[in-house]
């Protein structure tokens, strides 16, 4: 079975990933730099050069077969679905795409390794490995590592991911003395290398990561930085602090909040202009907020134009609290650590983006807050430095997010579903 296809592997770090004969390859790319279409060729050419090879991909979780391989392997190998492949178990635990020739991959999400038991394969591919959103993967990789045994056939596990810090794959990979030896081979992918991407991707990505600073040579250049410094080192206070301007009419006006105990309970307003550029505020930054000082704040807001309160999303006890004083309340969308930070330096990089000057604690969190510094230990996930209260920036990441959905592409929160 010998099919001629019309695909071919980018050139840079791609072609060369796709190509690797070594045992471990990894191509450690910038977002949409084409790794899961790196991995998915990869896969299908060994396919069809090795009938009968059993595969396993992994995503991080089950869900995201259906948004990010399967995508992938009907846009380069759709036509021959059903004549050379097809998908089979959808939804349950033996998700797999079968192939005439014999082979078989296996799809299993990596946030259950402990599903990843009893089978022999020739090749694992793990994309997005280095996501650490519902665990670390580490422990799939190693039970993957033990699974490749099937006879007869060249073995290798490759990784196609967005770095995040110095975490496993960079302990494997790059800080280990015989990564050589063991055919741990790195390919780092730009997100610039992959010509089929818009420029106005591109641009917004620099906009939103801006050149030199640690987001950007990971999530753009594909490089293992480690988060440090200034979490907006590029709000600037002298061209982005001004006084309320009382006279803008805004599009809409919407409220951020978090929850705090012993740490404050925090208010940000956020608006935005005809011109799109928005303005923060804040309505309230209190220790140990008793009830109605938070309920007065919201009223305060809501009479100042105000209309929805966008919360912290682990607070579900108090949106529904809220909702019983008759309080518009929603949870925000994400509570990533990423989505909060981009909420905020997609505007400040586009510089459209203004802070009310009477907004005291805001600033100074704005332009304190600071990521958390490894010491001497590697981080696995991201964290803001303890030492710098993030409570404001959150309410404020919490009302942005929203506010841009409303403009761009919005659909109404659910009030009322909880
Ligand atoms: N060799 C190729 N030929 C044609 N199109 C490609 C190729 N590689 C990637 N693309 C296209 O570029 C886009 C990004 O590719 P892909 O989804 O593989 O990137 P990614 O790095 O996995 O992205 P993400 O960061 O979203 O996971 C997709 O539209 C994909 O179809
Ligand atoms: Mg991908």
């Amino acid at each position: 079975m010998t099919q001629e296809v019309d695909v071919f592997a980018h050139r840079g770090a791609q072609d060369n990933f796709v190509r690797s004969e070594e045992a471990f390859p990894a191509f450690i790319g910038g977002y949409r730099s084409g790794k899961t279409a790196g991995g998915v060729i990869k896969a299908w050419f060994y396919s069809m050069e090795y009938p009968g090879a059993i595969g396993v991909w992994t995503e991080p979780i089950a869900g995201m077969f259906a948004e990010s391989l399967l995508p992938t392997l009907r846009k380069f190998f759709g036509e021959y679905e059903m004549h050379l492949w097809k998908e089979e178990g959808k939804g349950g635990p033996n998700h797999r795409i079968v192939f005439t020739n014999g082979c078989v991959w296996l799809l299993k999400a990596a946030e259950t390794p402990e599903r990843i038991v009893g089978f022999e394969a020739a090749w694992a591919l793990m994309n997005e490995a280095a996501s650490s959103d519902h665990g670390s993967q580490e422990e799939a990789y190693f039970r993957l590592v033990g699974r490749l045994s099937q006879q007869g056939f060249p073995h290798w596990l490759g990784i196609a991911t967005t770095p995040i810090g110095q975490n496993w794959l960079w302990r494997e990979w790059v800080n280990n003395p015989n990564a050589k030896k063991t055919g741990h081979v790195l390919f780092q992918g730009s997100s610039m290398e992959n010509p089929t991407l818009e420029k106005s991707y591109l641009d917004t990505m620099e906009a939103t990561y801006q050149k030199g600073t640690p987001l950007y040579r990971r999530y753009v250049l594909g490089e293992f930085a480690q988060l440090e410094g200034l979490v907006l080192p590029t709000f600037d206070p002298d061209k982005m602090i001004d006084p309320w301007p009382e006279d803008e009419v805004f599009l809409r006006r919407i409220a951020g909040v978090d929850f705090g105990a012993q740490s404050p309970t925090t208010i940000v307003e956020t608006g935005i202009t005809r011109s799109r550029r928005l303005w923060d505020r804040e309505w309230l930054y209190q220790r140990e907020c008793d009830d109605d000082t938070f309920v007065k704040a919201c009223r305060d807001a809501q009479d100042s134009g105000v209309s929805l309160f966008v919360c912290d999303p682990s607070g579900k006890e108090r949106i529904a609290w809220m909702r019983q004083q008759g309080i518009p309340a929603v949870k925000a969308r994400s509570n990533r650590i990423t989505d909060r930070v981009k909420a905020w330096s997609t505007p400040i990089g586009q510089g459209r983006y203004r802070l009310d000057s009477g907004s005291t604690f805001l600033i100074q969190e704005v332009m304190g807050l600071s990521w958390s510094r490894s010491k001497g230990r590697e981080l696995e996930t991201d964290k803001f430095d303890p030492n710098t209260p993030d409570h404001a920036f959150d309410a404020g990441a919490y009302s942005k997010m929203e506010l841009e959905k409303m403009v761009l592409d919005w659909t109404p929160p659910e009030i009322g579903n909880w």
